[in-house]
């Protein structure tokens, strides 16, 4: 397969784990070097380690993209080593126990703005002039369904992620015609450590096909880190295996349906 990300630089946030984890090995597999920024320095080394066994390059900082100043001495380094940072995915993100937003400590809802928003702030703000100076760049955020139709019991995620959307849609406006895209991914239910408990109530009453993996929401977020993607800016991308398209009544109707004859 042709190495279309060959000699460009791919910062992945919360690069370590789950579907962080995954576009950090798609871009490489694709041949980029790839910058994990991520707190947790034996995570990082495990998925640096993982990544070169796949014959890939990457490598890490033990950052808190919440932390301004540390984003920006990390990604002063990169600048330093490679000269030009081609991709930034914004994926880190955390998420916390389901509680009505009443309920909600403001600790709780401080952290989850402060690492999902914050952070890609942090992050933009370091590469973004740098890319549109050099005409090029790809940037996607990773927001959810959550982002989409909202999230009964865990509103600082939702608030957090419609965030993502509208911070993507005016990046997508301020850097038209620069060279620089951005766009924005919104997954379904995949398995990663932020939700295995959450999958586990949710899957009672799901269908397996409503359940993803790491690697569905890396293909496509790879999609929008192309080259070949440039005419995307501004796009919201769900990958869900259909969840936000289907209703309560869908589910009902499904139910008569499968009891007339294929
Ligand atoms: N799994 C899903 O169903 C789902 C659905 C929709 C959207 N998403 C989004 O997908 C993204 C990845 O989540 P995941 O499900 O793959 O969860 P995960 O496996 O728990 O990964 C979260 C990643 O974020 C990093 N992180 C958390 N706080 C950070 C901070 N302050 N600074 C730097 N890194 C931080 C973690 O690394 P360290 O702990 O080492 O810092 C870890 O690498 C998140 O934005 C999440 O909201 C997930």
């Amino acid at each position: 397969m042709e190495k279309e990300l060959l000699n460009q630089v791919a910062i992945v946030t919360g690069g370590n784990s789950g579907i962080g984890k995954a576009i950090s090995c798609e871009l490489a597999d694709r041949g980029a070097k790839v910058v994990i920024l991520a707190r947790n320095e034996a995570r990082n080394k495990e998925a640096e380690k993982e990544i070169a066994e796949k014959g890939g390059q990457a490598e890490s900082y033990s950052v808190d993209v919440s932390n301004s100043e540390a984003v920006n001495a990390a990604i002063n380094q990169v600048y330093s080593k490679y000269g030009q940072i081609d991709i930034l995915v914004s994926n880190a993100g955390n998420a916390t126990p389901l509680r009505y937003s009443t309920k909600m400590p403001i600790e709780e809802f401080e952290s989850v703005l402060k690492t999902h928003l914050f952070g890609a702030f942090n992050c933009v703000k370091a590469c973004g002039e740098r890319m549109r100076k050099r005409k090029y760049g790809r940037i996607v955020l990773i927001s959810s369904v959550g982002g989409y139709h909202g999230f009964a019991g865990q509103m600082n995620y939702a608030v957090a992620k419609h965030g993502l959307v509208g911070m993507a849609y005016s990046l997508a406006k301020e850097f038209d015609g620069s060279g620089v895209t951005v766009n924005v991914v919104q997954p379904g239910i995949i398995p990663t450590p932020m939700c295995d408990a959450l999958i586990e109530v949710a899957k009672e009453g799901l269908p397996d096909a409503r359940i993803g993996k790491p690697e569905d929401i890396a293909y496509a977020t790879a999609f929008f880190c192309s080259p070949r993607a440039g005419f995307m800016n501004g796009t919201p991308l769900v990958i869900d295996g259909g969840l936000v398209i289907e209703t309560s009544v869908d589910t009902e109707i499904k139910k008569l349906l499968s009891k007339t004859e294929k």
